[in-house]
């Protein structure tokens, strides 16, 4: 029967929660106390900086680290860190960076920058009357938040808008103070929170002081947030070749592979069942750099998800054009992320991570997330079109399976042979491995040394 905390159980050691834990739930058994310390780090100061990012941490959890080499991007080769527990998804990104590099590379660009946020709120006039007094107090929202906006404004930063928007006609009653801002290399979220709040106790302060009438002045601040969706955070990217380039499997018809490419991405642009498996293959690369450079991997999803949207239908991300004997892939997307502040001048991974990249600064991490988010859809509808994605998705599972089994060194290199010219399956690698083992019982696989 599961039980509730004592109060303060935030309070308690790590060891005293970890007692706790395995007493009410795991009937005792220490033995998982002695797997939960095997993944504290050997550095109690590293360990430490990991128990303080959120709270209640009694381990850690690791997900693997690998890089993705040869990402030509505007005329740079980056090798790429990804953070990702998928098997074949590094392998593909690997792959199809390389494919590109011969063809010229991945070209980005950043289109825009601006993020966003809301004051919402319940007003109770008519809206001219609003819009009227909002513009007459606007320069007080940039004076009165000076001492909040001087760094950002000193490195090219601030903000860029504010306006007052009527959404009466969804909401009876709301109204928004829309603000834009420019967050140079943060990700900006507490920034731009802090200064909403600020430009909400400054909006009821004016109210309340002004000469409008009684019921005018009545407003009830719902909530001051970011906005997560940011359409005004831009970035594209692009690669093409020539059709004839497509392969360089002599068998493969590359006009035919062209059409089906084109006919795979039209059918995630017109089908939503289709568009929602063909973003999350782009996020599968996406995500794994946002991660390994520790940005918000769910932001940046849902940021996705809605622009992908953004025309009353759910779509794909990606767009293919095929024209006079040429083959151009591209993405466009929202990204938004930091290279300062958060976990990035403190989680040791994640500090190694931008190292490996170069130090980038957020536009440059923006062109690099696109390029890896395109290669791996261009892998992933390529290999759907082609050989199906089986093939070498469960080649990469391959190795997880003989772990599942247990199978020793020996027998992982003899299983891995015998399946280098046959489709693997999960019941076909147990029947290979039982065979292997002269076990006839497959049951008793289970229980295996
Ligand atoms: C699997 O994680 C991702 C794919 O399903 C993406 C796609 O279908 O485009 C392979």
């Amino acid at each position: 029967m599961p039980v509730k905390t004592g109060k303060g159980f935030s309070k308690l050691s790590k060891e005293a929660k970890m007692e706790w834990i395995v007493n009410e739930y795991l009937g005792g058994d220490d033995t998982s106390i002695n797997l939960l310390k095997s993944y504290w780090h050997n550095d109690a100061k590293t360990q430490k900086i990991h128990d303080e990012f959120i709270e209640n941490t009694i381990t850690n959890f690791y997900i693997p680290f690998g890089v993705a080499p040869n990402f030509l991007i505007n005329d740079r080769i980056y090798c790429v860190p990804m953070a990702i527990e998928e098997s074949s998804v590094v392998a593909a990104a690997a792959k199809n960076a390389s494919f590109w590099m011969e063809k010229g590379g991945f070209k980005s660009t950043v289109i825009s920058t601006l993020k966003i946020g809301h004051v919402h709120f319940a007003w109770y006039g008519d809206f001219p009357t609003l819009k009227n007094f909002v513009n007459s107090i606007k320069d007080k929202f940039y004076k009165e938040t000076k001492s909040i906006t001087a760094n950002m404004r000193a490195r090219g930063g601030g903000i860029k808008d504010i306006n007052v928007i009527d959404r009466s006609d969804l909401e009876p009653n709301y109204y928004q103070l829309e603000a834009k801002f420019e967050t140079c290399d943060a990700m900006g979220a507490n920034f731009i929170n802090s200064l909403l709040e600020e430009f909400a106790k400054i909006l009821e302060r004016e109210l309340q002081s002004s000469d409008l009438t009684e019921s005018d002045k009545k407003i009830v601040i719902i909530m001051c947030i970011l906005s997560n969706y940011t359409p005004e955070c831009i970035v594209r990217c692009e690669v093409n070749c020539k059709i004839d380039e497509l392969s360089d499997d002599p068998k493969m018809d590359k006009e035919e592979f062209a059409k089906k490419f084109e006919q795979a991405i039209h059918v995630a642009n017109i089908e939503p069942y289709r568009a929602t498996t063909h973003n999350k293959g782009i996020f599968n690369g996406i995500d794994a750099v946002v991660i390994a450079t520790g940005n918000d991997f769910r932001a940046v999803e849902a940021c996705g998800h809605t622009y992908a949207s953004k025309d009353g239908q759910y779509k794909s991300l990606t767009n293919v054009e095929i024209k006079d004997g040429n083959f151009k892939f591209w993405i466009e997307l929202p990204i938004s992320i930091g290279t300062v502040g958060g976990l990035t001048s403190l989680h040791p991974m994640v500090k190694f991570s931008h190292q490996l990249l170069g130090n980038p600064d957020a536009k440059k991490l923006m062109k690099i997330i696109a390029a890896v988010g395109l290669a791996q859809n261009f892998g992933a509808v390529r290999s759907l079109v082609t050989t199906g994605i089986q093939k070498g998705h469960m080649k990469m599972h391959l190795l997880n399976i003989l772990n599942q089994l247990g199978a020793n060194k020996e027998e992982c290199e003899k299983i891995k042979l015998f399946f280098m010219d046959k489709v693997v399956s999960h019941s076909a690698v147990v029947h290979e491995f039982c065979k292997l083992r002269e076990i006839k019982n497959k049951v008793s696989i289970n229980n295996n040394p």
